[in-house]
């Protein structure tokens, strides 16, 4: 279980006051759970995942996996998998060594790590472009190699933020389906960020707005 506890974050700008961005936000997502974050564009979502990831810290509270307290662990040790828009795909590196990465970064041998990705490619449907270059795929494909690469360390937690916002409609109907059988699969915590609540309902049985800095349950 991944559990956010009475997290707050201040942020203030250049010229101005300081503004409460998060304010005692908790939020617990058991394995295998999905819940969703909506809220308006500069609502503190991004900021609380980044929080849950360990790219910035809060100003008060903990981030706790299955009941320790990981807040002062970096990323890399958490254990926990990220998904963002934009992909963030390795350019310089063909479809099969980006899903590798994970591994190898984690200390499995490159041929070992090679071989798994190529499991994992063949099961998401992408054998035949193990070779490409990512940015010769389509953005569904693209953003089926982010998941086959999140997924291959076997994370803990997956973290989403607007994992589908740069893909057109029908893409997003499609991918919905394939995302929540993997995370049932792998059983994993997912915390689903999306300003599109239609999405956010089909994903997640639970679902939560920031509002001013108040995370409130809508169901
Ligand atoms: N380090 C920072 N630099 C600039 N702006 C920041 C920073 N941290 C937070 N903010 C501000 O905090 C607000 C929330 O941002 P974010 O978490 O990205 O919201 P969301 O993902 O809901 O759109 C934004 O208004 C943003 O400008
Ligand atoms: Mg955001």
């Amino acid at each position: 279980m991944l559990e956010l506890c009475n997290i707050s974050k201040q942020w203030t700008p250049l010229h101005g006051s300081p503004k409460a961005l998060l304010r005692d936000v908790s939020v617990a997502v058991a394995a295998g759970e999905t819940v969703a974050l909506l809220g308006s564009s500069g609502s503190g979502k991004s900021t609380l995942l980044r929080i849950a990831a360990g790219l910035e810290p809060a100003d008060a509270g903990r981030v706790c996996m299955d009941g320790a307290d990981i807040s002062q662990l970096p990323p890399e040790r958490r254990g926990f998998a990220l998904m963002f828009q934009d992909f963030a795909l390795f350019p310089h590196l063909h479809v099969q060594d980006n899903v590798a990465f994970g591994l190898v970064e984690q200390g499995v041998a490159r041929q070992a790590a090679r071989e798994q990705a190529s499991a994992m490619l063949a099961r998401f449907g992408l054998a035949a472009y193990a070779g490409s270059k990512v940015w010769q795929l389509s953005g569904g494909e693209q953003q089926r190699v982010a998941l086959a690469r999140a997924l291959i360390t076997r994370p803990r937690a997956l973290l989403l933020d607007e994992p589908f916002s740069a893909l057109d409609a029908d893409l997003r109907l499609q991918l919905r389906e394939e995302f929540k059988a993997h995370i049932a699969e792998h059983r994993m915590a997912t915390l689903w960020v999306t300003h599109d609540e239609a999405e956010a309902r089909a994903m997640a049985m639970r679902g939560y707005r920031l509002q001013n800095g108040d995370l409130l349950q809508i169901w």
